[in-house]
């Protein structure tokens, strides 16, 4: 079997390795020649736990191999996967790339006697497939369950845990309106994928809506214990983590995504939110609670620039350390990381700020330039601070030593996740402060 996958960005690549892994030959398809060639040589783009072996193996057993157009294999092809961005752009989603990529499929389509089953990974709104389909048919010249098939099949995976995600994905939303179609993609499933995995056979539209919905609820769900935790903060005794603890004992509710902290980032939860809304607006139904998850969001850092503006009448010549700058821990992806959005405000204030990340500085130098000091340690980023913001859960955040606080010209830790051990609490002199209790 020949699948090409178009797209080699966070959801292409993880999804190639996958389906190489299974003895499925890949052709990965991205037009960005360098990024082909870091490929090619067996190294991700971006850090992904697991990926790296992944697809050094893959390599190994010439299943994945990297090409920049669909062009010279279309022929061989059983399968083709679509995993191109579709980021915002002003009042929609900008569909530019996933159009492009349909555009070329339909002319090629017309050159061979393949009819490939065209799988779409990318997030897209609701009435975007049937525009796919009506370009794929053009002129009636390709029909759907005749000359191609067509399913929107939208990706769940998270970052971090992107190769067991998708190696055991917790469902299968598949969007199809003829039936070939379905049987064709229902077949492949049910070879590649354990049959204990839930699947959802739906339509175009509530397959679009399905991965909207499930992004909004989780950021819901984060917005919601974050406007919690900003009253925790004001009852004296309060303290967000027992809160959480308790009502995600409730099966109704559920114990995941009640981290409070300082918002949701990344490049997703953001964007789909954006977007959902746009939805909502271009059917002309209010959409107020999912503004109000944005503000709430988009409001959370001044939780910890309140605090800063407590402890320090004058920034000037202070020293401010952040550790963790990636959206959240184990990854170097720092799109809308809410670490950068606090940078940017702080910068404003005329002090020196002190950066460490495992994995994020390098992404984070091509933001700031020189206007950050790089530290490749949190002893380093800590010594002579004033304060110490903790940004995400790293476990090494967890344990800053003795050491590293007495080193710093003012103890005071300002931790965004409640995540410091309580024995570096008790440290004589140290200031700690964080979100959802009341300090
Ligand atoms: C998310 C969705 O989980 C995934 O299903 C979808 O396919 C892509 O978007 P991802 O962006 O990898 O995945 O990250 P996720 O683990 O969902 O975290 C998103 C943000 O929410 C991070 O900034 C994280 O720190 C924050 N978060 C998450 C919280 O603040 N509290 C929580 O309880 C959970």
């Amino acid at each position: 079997m020949n699948v090409a996958v178009v797209g080699q960005g966070f959801v292409g690549l993880s999804l190639s390795v996958f389906l190489a892994s299974k003895k499925i030959h890949v052709y990965g398809v991205e037009n960005n020649k360098k990024k082909i060639s870091i490929l090619k040589n067996g190294k991700p783009t971006f850090f992904e736990p697991k990926l790296n072996n992944h697809l050094q193996k893959c390599l190994q057993t010439k299943n994945l191999q990297f090409i920049d157009s669909l062009d010279s294999v279309f022929n061989k092809l059983d399968v083709i996967y679509i995993c191109v961005p579709t980021p915002n752009k002003k009042s929609s989603i900008n569909l530019t790339y996933i159009k492009n990529v349909i555009t070329e499929i339909q002319t090629l389509l017309n050159r061979t006697s393949k009819k490939p089953l065209i799988i779409v990974k990318s997030t897209i709104s609701p009435g975007t497939s049937k525009l796919l389909v009506n370009i794929l048919s053009k002129n009636n010249k390709n029909n759907l369950g005749t000359d191609f098939y067509f399913t929107v099949n939208p990706e769940f995976l998270r970052e971090g845990s992107a190769i067991d995600d998708q190696f055991n994905p917790h469902i299968l939303v598949m969007g199809t309106e003829e039936i070939k179609s379905k049987n064709k993609i229902k077949s492949f499933y049910d070879k590649l994928y354990s049959e204990k995995i839930s699947r959802i056979f739906t339509n175009y539209s509530s397959a679009e809506l399905i991965k909207y919905s499930n992004n909004a609820f989780l950021a819901t769900k984060i917005s919601f214990i974050n406007s919690i935790s900003n009253l925790c903060e004001k009852i004296p005794g309060a303290n967000v983590d027992d809160v959480a603890e308790a009502i995600g004992l409730d099966p109704r509710i559920g114990p995941y995504f009640l981290k409070a902290g300082p918002g949701f980032g990344g490049s997703c939860l953001p964007k789909d939110l954006i977007s959902f809304i746009d939805v909502y607006k271009s059917f002309d139904v209010p959409s107020t609670l999912l503004n109000s998850v944005k503000n709430v969001n988009e409001r959370q850092l001044e939780q910890i620039l309140k605090i800063l503006e407590n402890k320090f009448t004058n920034f000037s010549g202070k020293t401010i350390s952040i550790l963790g700058l990636s959206f959240k821990e184990n990854s170097d992806d720092i799109r809308e990381s809410r670490s950068i959005k606090l940078i940017h405000a702080i910068l404003k204030e005329n002090c020196v700020i002190n950066v460490f990340d495992h994995l994020a500085l390098e992404n984070t130098k091509q933001v700031f330039k020189n206007k950050l000091v790089y530290c490749n340690s949190i002893p380093e980023c800590l010594k002579n601070s004033d304060c110490v913001i903790i940004m995400n859960s790293e476990k090494d955040f967890k344990q800053i030593s003795k050491q590293n606080i007495q080193n710093m010209r003012r103890p005071l830790i300002i931790d965004s996740r409640r995540i410091i051990d309580e024995k570096i609490k008790k440290i004589p002199k140290i200031e700690y402060v964080a979100l959802g209790v009341n300090n």
